[in-house]
């Protein structure tokens, strides 16, 4: 195993962002085999030294994210008695170390991030970051420049406060219609009840890109693969 830094380290064990490591290592945080060490570039083995973060063993853990066409039919959980679950089409070997980053409703499809580093999920889905989702919708009834203005203004969907503003592209418009939706919050049905509140019913939803990443369409419903490096980048550059 080569040398790596050690704060890469703990970034990558889910110790924290990297300028949240740095100042772990500046507060005298961090112990190695015992010692504190303060210095980010400090070299160490993960496999042979122990690094311990305010008290606590640091796991080598590596990033691990899918990216994951899921399919309609399965509940975004690790696990369920009844149903099946996301997690069910992956038969990477380190399959136990993932969770899916947010929830896609049952008959929901599209891309959905299944990772190991709950920091990253967490900043991923953190209301005050307005992480861009887009989606493709199909609804009955007409689609109209009025629902493209009214989801820019922000709607009512029963919150306390109005939606933030989306954007809305008309793709057809008839008795049934298909939009392209992107927005920057998260919530329960959130696409749903926003077309609910224009009088429209969506019968078919699918995420198409999430956190500057576009759902690769290669992978067919079901299918997974991992992140490449450079998509990984933008995707905490994203967060
Ligand atoms: N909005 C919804 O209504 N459902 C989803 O699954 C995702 C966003």
């Amino acid at each position: 195993m080569p040398l790596i830094r050690l704060d890469k380290f703990l970034a990558s064990s889910g110790a924290g962002t990297r300028s949240e490591v740095k100042k772990l290592l500046r507060d005298g945080a961090v112990t190695v085999g015992g010692q504190t060490v303060r210095k980010p570039e400090f070299k160490i083995d993960p496999n042979q030294e122990t690094v311990v973060c305010r008290g606590q063993a640091v796991l080598w853990q590596p990033f691990l994210c899918l990216m994951f066409y899921k399919p309609a039919g399965c509940v975004t959980a690790t696990q369920d008695r009844r149903q099946k679950t996301v997690m069910d089409y992956i038969t990477h070997e380190r399959r136990k170390e993932l969770f899916p980053a947010g929830r896609l409703d049952l008959d929901t499809e599209g891309l959905l991030f299944l990772m190991n580093d709950g920091a990253l999920a967490h900043r991923m889905l953190a209301p005050g970051r307005h992480v861009e989702k887009t989606y493709f919708v199909r609804t009955e009834g007409r689609i109209t420049q009025e629902d493209a203005a009214a989801f820019a203004a922000g709607v009512d969907i029963g919150e306390k406060a109005l939606t933030m503003p989306a954007r809305l592209t008309i793709l057809e418009s008839g008795a049934y219609s298909e939009a392209e939706l992107t927005i920057c919050e998260g919530k329960y049905h959130q696409v749903k009840r926003m077309f609910a509140a224009r009088g429209k019913q969506v019968v078919y939803l699918k995420r198409t890109a999430m956190a500057g990443l576009a759902l690769d369409e290669g992978l067919g419903a079901g299918g997974w693969r991992e992140l490449t490096p450079e998509e990984t980048e933008r995707l905490r550059a994203s967060c």
